[in-house]
């Protein structure tokens, strides 16, 4: 169960990266080196030493860095006052996060001065935040666990009570080095990059999550999305060299398991078979006679394709009328509904209708 989420400032709280590249390469020009975006690009999420220091490297200049963040840090100030608030839908989730009762705390490789900066220009209620670790406080830096081990340490928590949030690919390298699941943000990385370095799922950004108000409504929010990302995967390993139509679908049990399956196709068209049958087949075999709390699928299909009759039937013994089946295409749209909307009268086996009412 998560109990708290840790949060990288930069790209998830707010979108500061165009502001310290202005101002980088303000600095940069004030001392005569003519840098470009591109150059910060590998540097992102890796702290300021190697933002400013790894340019600097770059270009063959030898920089007093302490100095040099000072004066980037007033540049920046001033560039960004005013100017930036929170990414959409930040205060909203916090407010939900705070009011459900998840410890919080930033996380951030950024110094000090600029996380104060940051975090005063949002406008965020600081005391919702346990704890507050900016770069000066640990020595490896992202993508190093070190960060996301002393947050969830100060927290008084263990690493699987945490979620992190990051939007680089340093940061997710770090969150899962460090144990804890982590929700990738596509501010400053495409969603292929995040799943590469082993994001458990993909947001836009935090207004993307829609309100909750209970920790167990928000673990069940994160079943869902960790269930899709699940079917997306699996999708890509669909078999099917007859239609060519891939699916990828998710069966998460009430144990709070996730098991996933594709189609698999035969030459013998009765052989084949379709993804959420086979993601119920991977959940009993794992379970045995297992309870299904959700089911997501993912077709390329507009709108998203509804499991066919025989997948509805052979879930019908696993769900219940209020199960929720939550249809997705490739573009993140998603439909839901619920079980029975889907299979009003299943056939259940007379003895066996009493269990499986729901
Ligand atoms: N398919 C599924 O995987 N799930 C469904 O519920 C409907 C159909 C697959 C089976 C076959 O490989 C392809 O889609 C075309 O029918």
């Amino acid at each position: 169960m998560i109990t708290a989420i840790l949060f990288d400032m930069d790209g998830v709280l707010i979108d500061s990266e165009e502001y310290i590249s202005a101002a980088a390469i303000a600095y940069f020009k004030s001392i005569g080196i003519d840098a470009k975006p591109a150059d910060f690009i590998p540097f992102v999420g890796a702290g300021e030493n190697r933002y400013i220091g790894g340019v600097a490297e770059k270009y063959g200049v030898e920089l007093e860095i302490e100095q040099a963040k000072l004066d980037t840090y007033a540049i920046y100030e001033e560039l960004i006052t005013g100017k930036e608030s929170a990414l959409p839908g930040v205060v909203r989730f916090l407010t939900n996060a705070h009011k459900a009762g998840l410890s919080m705390a930033v996380a951030t490789s950024a110094d000090k001065r600029k996380m104060e900066i940051n975090l005063e220009v949002m406008g965020l209620n600081l005391s919702w935040f346990t704890v507050l670790i900016n770069g000066k406080d640990i020595e490896r830096k992202k993508p190093f666990p070190d960060i996301y081990l002393k947050a969830a340490n100060d927290l008084g928590k263990t690493q699987e009570e945490c979620l992190v949030f990051e939007d680089a690919t340093n940061g997710v390298e770090a969150a899962k080095a460090a144990g804890s699941l982590c929700g990738g943000i596509t501010t400053s990385f495409s969603d292929e990059e995040l799943r590469a370095v082993g994001a458990d799922f993909i947001l836009t950004g935090l207004d993307d999550f829609p309100d909750f108000s209970t920790i167990e409504e928000f673990n069940r929010l994160l079943l869902h999305y960790r269930g899709r990302e699940e079917a997306l995967k699996t999708r890509l390993h669909a078999y099917t060299p007859y239609s060519q139509f891939r699916v990828g679908a998710a069966v998460v049990s009430t144990r709070g398991n996730i098991y996933s399956g594709c189609n698999v196709e035969n030459s013998s068209y009765g052989a084949t078979i379709c993804a959420e049958r086979s993601a119920v087949m991977q959940a009993v075999a794992a379970e045995g006679e297992f309870q299904v709390d959700m089911v997501v699928v993912v077709t390329d299909d507009d709108p998203p394709a509804p499991p066919c009759a025989i997948c509805l039937q052979v879930l019908a013994e696993f769900a219940t009328p209020q199960t929720m089946v939550y249809l997705y295409d490739l573009q993140g749209t998603c439909v839901p509904y619920t079980f029975s909307e889907l299979l009003p009268h299943p056939f259940i086996f007379p003895t066996r209708r009493d269990q499986l009412k729901g």
